[in-house]
């Protein structure tokens, strides 16, 4: 984010939109090989090729989100309208996400969408429908459980988010990572922690996450991020682990 809209970008609805596996790479400051390390739930997952990206990649992923209850043709209609709503919010805001090759970011939504609603298509198995602040799966099933976009990033625009609406509050934020942790056998992260909106910050719910995660006995830093993402300042990563 930059200064370079009084707003910050702000947006009415939960995007379904997603993206790919080099994304994921800079956005959680992780490399391949630590990625082939143990099983990874990508939560949510939204339209991401990374899930499909990774498996052909040699990794053990598992994406989940709400929308996976959706057969493939009822998904791939919404989905196709709310990437092109999203990227036209993006484009009628400008100035308020400042990227530094906005054609291709882009281009990475859309070839991200093609290849996930075809792999979704043809691996069900590797999406299950969740819905944060529950998820159905065992104690410890994964060995490491990556957030991006979801959490903080619908937080209320006065807290931090880009959203305009005020259920995802940090109460469900705080339920959300003991979700994640109660899952998670070693390792969780979590993007943004900047806020969307001016000036440049951390996003305020980051430390109290971060605080919530240490008393569920993880050890938590942060690390910069690596992705092209129109959030300028405090684009890291948080890393807990246990
Ligand atoms: C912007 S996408 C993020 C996708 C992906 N992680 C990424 O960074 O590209 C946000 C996703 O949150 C999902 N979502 C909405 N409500 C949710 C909830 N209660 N729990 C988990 N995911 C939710 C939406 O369906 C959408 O796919």
């Amino acid at each position: 984010m930059t200064a370079g809209s009084p707003r910050g970008f702000h947006i009415p609805w939960v995007a379904f939109f997603g993206r790919t596996l080099a994304e994921y790479l800079a956005m959680f400051a992780i490399d391949l090989d630590e990625l082939r390390r143990g099983s990874t739930l990508d939560c949510p997952s939204g339209p991401d090729s990374f899930v499909a990206e990774a498996r052909e990649a040699g990794c053990d992923v598992l994406g989940c989100d709400p929308l996976y209850a959706l057969d493939p043709d009822a998904l791939e209609a919404g989905a196709r309208a709310n990437v092109n709503d999203c990227l036209a919010a993006i484009e009628s805001q400008e100035g308020a996400l400042v990227f530094a090759d906005y054609a291709a970011f882009r281009r990475s939504k859309l070839e991200a969408l093609d290849r996930f609603l075809d792999d979704y298509r043809r691996h069900r198995e590797s999406y299950v429908a969740a819905s944060l602040p529950r998820l159905p799966f065992g104690e410890r099933s994964f060995d490491r459980v990556l957030g991006a976009n979801f959490l903080f990033a619908y937080a209320h625009a006065s807290h931090g988010g880009l959203y305009e609406g005020s259920e995802f509050d940090l109460d469900f934020h705080l339920r959300s990572v003991e979700a994640m942790a109660r899952v998670a056998r070693s390792e969780i992260r979590l993007v943004p922690m900047g806020s969307f909106s001016p000036p440049p910050r951390p996003h305020d719910f980051r430390e109290p996450v971060a605080a919530h995660l240490r008393g569920l006995g993880f050890r938590v830093h942060f690390e910069p991020g690596r992705l092209d993402s129109g959030l300028g300042a405090f684009d890291d990563v948080l890393i807990a682990r246990r």
